[in-house]
């Protein structure tokens, strides 16, 4: 280490996928330091001085960081981009963090607001208020803005179910089925702020629910389908849900996901929902519940396409998604309305670059933020034709993608890197059956995107040509934070590279200090953003205390960065315990609590371990109680135990007996040496706290 070198402090590091360190706080410290190259150059920990073999030293994460490759955007595609040079991006970047109010103000003012603001941002930190006066209505700026040109009759959803069968729905047809099904919403009593869970396959009637809720000033709260029937239980009570809009069934992998029996089974006993309305998707026979439940078509009958949309305040709440804390329950993310329009809106134009003749595809389902923001409301938002496919990328056979590139002429591709992966693996010939040439940028979020992934992307799916928009932010944060604009920002493969406009991102060390070029630390955003969240709902403190009490005035992310000498972003991943398994957020300790709820354990303790095409997988340790016999049929038992209790994606791909867990004097669960055991590395931290030295000696033999 040279003298001048300036060092990071970082403990509790849980990058993900890559690695994790200092999990015991406060007793263990490490810091790291990298070279502009991105190269590791040292790496450190406080306390006793053994040799440290630190996750950063893997493979994996050494590749990520002797990436060295540039990619420019070429000429012809800046020459039309909306910002076609840095410097452009640099003094708008410039701009929207000196004069927000400028910078937002007119973006703003490309959208139809039925009274206009009167302050931009009214900031009571953590507290923020964005277009404050102002009245719209999302779904108007959806469509009705689109009817009086050209666009009326452009097709706003391309539709592909997983069967095959093929809808398209122009504008105005859009339009007069929203204005429809929010009639619908308020012939079934309905009203402006009641909240309505939306549990639907991805079809349009999920948009049209939507944007239909959106419409009438309801909030809605869309489920991903691959969630339980008690993961929607425990939603309904979180929000006080008084309907479900969901479908009869919806198609995964050639089956029929049971969608309305899962409804059912969440409704039994005391509940707040008074109305579940159904769509009739798959065909599956479903119980109808008298006086409860309505048939979708059905009640299109009784209704017409006068709607008028409702005025609503800015800060007029738009949906609430529920996404995994550090805590057992999910936090149920709110929106509203005013500022999140503006961000998806914006965020949607200059990332993606949207030209008038694209045809745009998010692979996203619409039970992810992703959904909401990039699938649904930022296409729509912008006039665009918007892609929407129902079901898996590997049926009937692992060519479903490109098929659909081809045959739609897809040019914009958003996906997630957990998808390119398994594409890499199912192999190129599937590839190249299609011809994909209409393709012309391409996307990628969830996580941390590694540079031979990017590369098999660029080169493979993009013909080489295509700027790849590697996009970081949250469901916390609406839209996009972080990331190129196509026509502007060089690219590096790895690296979401810079600050979208407004967003003041910066990375700190433990004390909230700004730290050097490539010094690891956590990931804050300085100063509030149109499209941030408002609040956990119903918990305010909870929002306070999760994302603004550790460095006052600042936004906490829980990921863990760097920035290289050029100011690009390195996102590493949480620093929370929460998992990123295919991209979705998953909490080790809802995961915990579901297997604790189960009469034959007595503990559990859930770790990430790195998963080639996953990202993470789950790994549970669990000890059962006394004369209980910890049989292969009971992990089996377990496993499905979470996938009941949370869904088929929480289920661990891995339960492991133990007699007991290793903890510390004081009783904490010492996750960082699961971690290394779960990996299959040898304990090589700091054991100093451990309480019972025997219990790690038998977690490791019992391999
Ligand atoms: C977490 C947010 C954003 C929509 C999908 C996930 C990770 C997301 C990236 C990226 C590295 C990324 C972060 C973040 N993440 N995008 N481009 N590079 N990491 O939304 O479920 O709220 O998860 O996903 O760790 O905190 P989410």
């Amino acid at each position: 280490m040279r003298g001048s070198d300036r060092i990071g402090f970082l403990d509790t590091m849980d990058t993900g996928n890559n690695f994790c360190c200092g999990i015991v706080r406060p007793l263990t410290t490490y810091s790291w330091q990298f070279q502009d190259s991105g190269e590791l150059l040292a790496c450190s920990r406080t306390g006793p001085s053994r040799k440290l073999r630190h996750p950063l030293m893997e493979k994996n994460i050494e590749s990520h960081l002797i990436e060295k490759r540039v990619f420019k955007p070429a000429p012809g595609f800046a020459k039309r981009a909306r910002i076609g040079s840095l410097n452009e991006y640099r003094r708008m970047h410039r701009e929207s963090l000196e004069k927000p109010d400028k910078f937002w103000s007119r973006e703003a003012g490309e959208l139809v607001w039925q009274t206009p603001w009167k302050t931009v941002l009214e900031w009571k930190a953590p507290f923020a208020k964005w277009f404050v006066g102002g009245k719209l209505n999302v779904s108007e700026n959806c469509l009705d803005r689109h009817l009086t040109g050209p666009n009326r009759n452009k097709a706003a959803i391309l539709w592909e179910g997983e069967p095959g069968d093929k809808r398209t729905l122009t504008y105005q047809q859009l339009h007069r089925d929203v204005c429809r099904f929010a009639n619908v919403l308020k012939r079934n009593g309905i009203r402006k702020g009641d909240r309505v869970i939306i549990y639907m396959p991805t079809i349009p009637e999920a948009a049209i629910a939507m944007l239909g809720c959106a419409r009438i000033g309801a909030v809605h709260s869309v489920i991903f389908g691959g969630f339980s029937a008690d993961s929607i239980r425990d939603r309904v009570a979180d929000c006080g849900a008084v309907a479900v809009i969901t479908a009869d069934g919806g198609y995964r992998r050639g089956t029929i996901v049971p969608l309305k029996k899962n409804v059912d089974d969440a409704l039994t006993g005391e509940t707040s929902v008074k109305r579940v309305i159904v769509f009739r998707r798959a065909g599956n026979d479903v119980h109808i519940e008298e006086g409860r439940d309505v048939w979708w078509h059905r009640e299109l009958e009784y209704v017409d396409a006068n709607c008028p949309p409702a005025q609503l305040e800015s800060e007029h709440p738009l949906f609430i998604l529920y996404t995994s804390g550090s805590t057992g329950k999910p936090k149920g993310i709110l929106h509203t309305t005013g500022g999140y329009l503006v961000g998806i809106y914006s965020t949607t134009k200059y990332v993606f670059d949207l030209r008038d003749d694209d045809v745009y595809w998010c692979t996203a389902d619409v039970g992810w933020v992703t959904g909401h923001s990039y699938l649904v409301y930022g296409p729509l938002a912008n006039g665009a034709t918007t892609l929407m496919y129902e079901g898996a990328p590997n049926w009937p056979e692992p060519d479903r993608f490109w098929r659909i590139i081809e045959e739609y002429s897809v040019n914009i591709l958003y996906t997630a890197p957990t998808a390119i992966r398994a594409f890499i693996r199912w192999g190129d010939e599937w590839v190249k059956k299609h011809n994909l040439s209409s393709l012309r940028l391409l996307g990628s979020v969830g996580e941390p995107i590694n540079p031979e992934a990017w590369m098999w992307y660029h080169e493979k799916i993009g013909g080489g040509r295509c700027p790849i928009v590697d996009t970081w932010w949250q469901t916390e944060t609406g839209a996009i934070m972080i990331s190129p604009l196509p026509g502007a920002v060089p690219a590096k493969p790895g690296s979401a590279t810079l600050p979208f406009f407004g967003v003041d991102a910066a990375i700190v060390d433990e004390a909230g200090q700004e730290v050097g070029p490539n010094i690891g630390g956590k990931l804050i955003v300085r100063q509030p953003w149109p499209s941030m969240l408002r609040t956990i709902y119903g918990d305010k403190e909870r929002y306070k205390k999760t994302y603004w009490s550790e460095f006052k005035g600042s936004y906490l992310t829980g990921d863990g960065a760097r920035r290289d000498k050029d100011g690009y972003f390195w996102i590493v991943g949480r620093i929370d315990d929460v998992l990123n398994v295919a991209g979705h957020r998953l909490g080790t300790s809802e995961i915990e609590s579901s297997l604790v709820s189960h009469p034959k354990v007595a503990e559990a303790a859930v770790v990430g371990r790195p998963d080639e095409l996953k990202g993470q997988g789950v790994i549970a340790f669990v000890t059962v109680k006394s004369g209980v016999e910890a049989t292969r049929a009971l992990k089996d038992e377990l496993r499905n135990h979470v996938g009941k209790h949370i869904g088929a994606i929480a289920k661990p791909d891995e339960v492991r007996f133990a007699e007991a867990l290793p903890k510390t004097r004081s009783g904490k669960i010492m996750r960082r040496l699961l971690k290394e055991i779960a990996s299959g590395n040898t304990v090589t931290g700091d054991t100093s706290t451990l309480e019972d030295f025997n219990v790690l000696a038998k977690l490791s033999a019992d391999e």
